[in-house]
């Protein structure tokens, strides 16, 4: 191995994020307008190949340990299967997990078992017919509960459920989504809206944060702290009416966790970002697709992770938003 992920603040980053594909089948309102985004073009995408050559190289070559598959919906993409069997049949084998919408996952979960898949992270931000219909413009609640109860009989574990919470939408919810949550066993984690939607229309002023999300489910449940080492995942964890039940809260924006950060990106189009929040790229599809041996990609990804920056900057007045839609980040 030629040595591992480093930024210049120290941070090693084992944890490695591919999107698979930018587009989706959903259109939630905090992340796309209605008439979709202008997707990637077909020879911009990474095939199937291509992809695990590069998870590869993380692997052997930059000690990634943890590999997560992300979209757009990356159940959308025809090689997905495949694409873990190759990554599973990895040296060494990296732990495999997927962050999904959960539609076909029903259908999708055991073959994804059988190829390598250990764990799935499932979008759910209502449970109200209605105001899911309004929330993802598409009528598809049954198909995600479907999805859901599909990865848990597959044997998938955890099974954890994503709620983004929206003031004057769904922000009344989080007590039901954890009682749902915890009689079906699904881990719950409930995230702040971070400013990465197309349409630029994040208002930190009206975001609903982590104190209220607490204060919500503290009129239905007791919280204590997780007693687990949090390590360098985002979401902070709270034990429910004493366990073994557990509720998370990604607070990105009031508690960033940018010190801890883990993560090294690839996008479909085979771009490497630092950070969820970079607005620079490093073109390893050009390099790839140009020739160069695995030396010379490792190197490239090294290069771009030592110049990551400190932290998201969401409250610097210069902030700016990344250019790519979160839907093309893959979160
Ligand atoms: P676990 O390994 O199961 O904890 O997954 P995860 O929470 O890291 O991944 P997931 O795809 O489920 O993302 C949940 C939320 O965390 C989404 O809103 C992501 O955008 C956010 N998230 C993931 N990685 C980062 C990160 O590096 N920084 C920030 N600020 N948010 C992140
Ligand atoms: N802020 C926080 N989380 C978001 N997600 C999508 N858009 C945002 C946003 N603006 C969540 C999705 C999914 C995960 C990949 O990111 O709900 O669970
Ligand atoms: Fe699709 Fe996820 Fe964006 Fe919703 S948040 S539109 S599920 S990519």
């Amino acid at each position: 191995t030629d040595g591992v992920l480093v930024d210049r603040y120290g941070r090693v980053a084992r944890d490695l994020r591919v999107s698979l594909t930018d587009k989706c089948n959903l259109r939630c309102t905090y992340c796309m307008p209605a008439e979709g985004l202008p997707w990637l073009a077909g020879p911009e995408l990474l095939s199937d190949e291509e992809i695990v050559r590069l998870v590869r190289v993380a692997v052997e070559r930059l000690g990634v340990t943890e590999v997560r598959f992300t979209g757009g919906e990356p159940l959308i993409r025809p090689g997905l299967v495949g694409i873990v069997a190759a990554v599973a049949a990895l040296d060494p084998r990296p732990r495999i997990s997927l962050t999904t919408n959960g539609i076909g996952l029903d259908r999708l979960a055991p073959a994804l078992r059988t190829a390598g898949l250990d764990r799935v992270n499932v979008s759910l931000d209502t449970l109200d017919p209605g105001r899911f219909t309004q929330l993802t413009r598409r009528p598809r609640l049954d198909a995600v509960l479907a999805g859901l109860a599909g990865a848990a009989a597959a044997g998938l574990s955890p099974v954890k459920i994503n709620s983004v919470l929206m003031r004057g939408v769904n922000e009344d919810e989080a007590p039901a989504l954890l009682r749902f949550a915890v009689e079906h066993d699904y881990q719950l984690r409930i995230i702040e809206q971070m400013p990465l939607d197309a349409q630029h229309g994040w208002d930190r002023s009206t975001m609903v944060t982590a104190d209220e999300i607490l204060t919500s489910l503290r009129t239905r449940f007791d919280l204590s702290p997780d007693p687990a080492e949090r390590g360098a995942a985002p979401a902070e964890t709270w034990l429910v009416d004493g366990g073994p039940a557990r509720v998370g809260v990604i607070a990105s924006v009031t508690r960033p966790f940018c010190g801890d950060c883990d993560r090294t990106r690839l996008t479909a189009d085979g771009q490497v970002r630092a950070c969820l929040f970079a607005t620079d790229e490093s073109d390893l599809r050009a390099a790839l697709r140009g020739g160069a041996d695995d030396d010379d990609l490792a190197g490239r990804w090294r290069t771009a992770m030592w110049g990551k920056r400190a932290g998201h900057g969401i409250d610097d007045p210069t902030f700016l938003q990344p250019t790519r839609p979160m839907s093309a980040i893959g979160g």
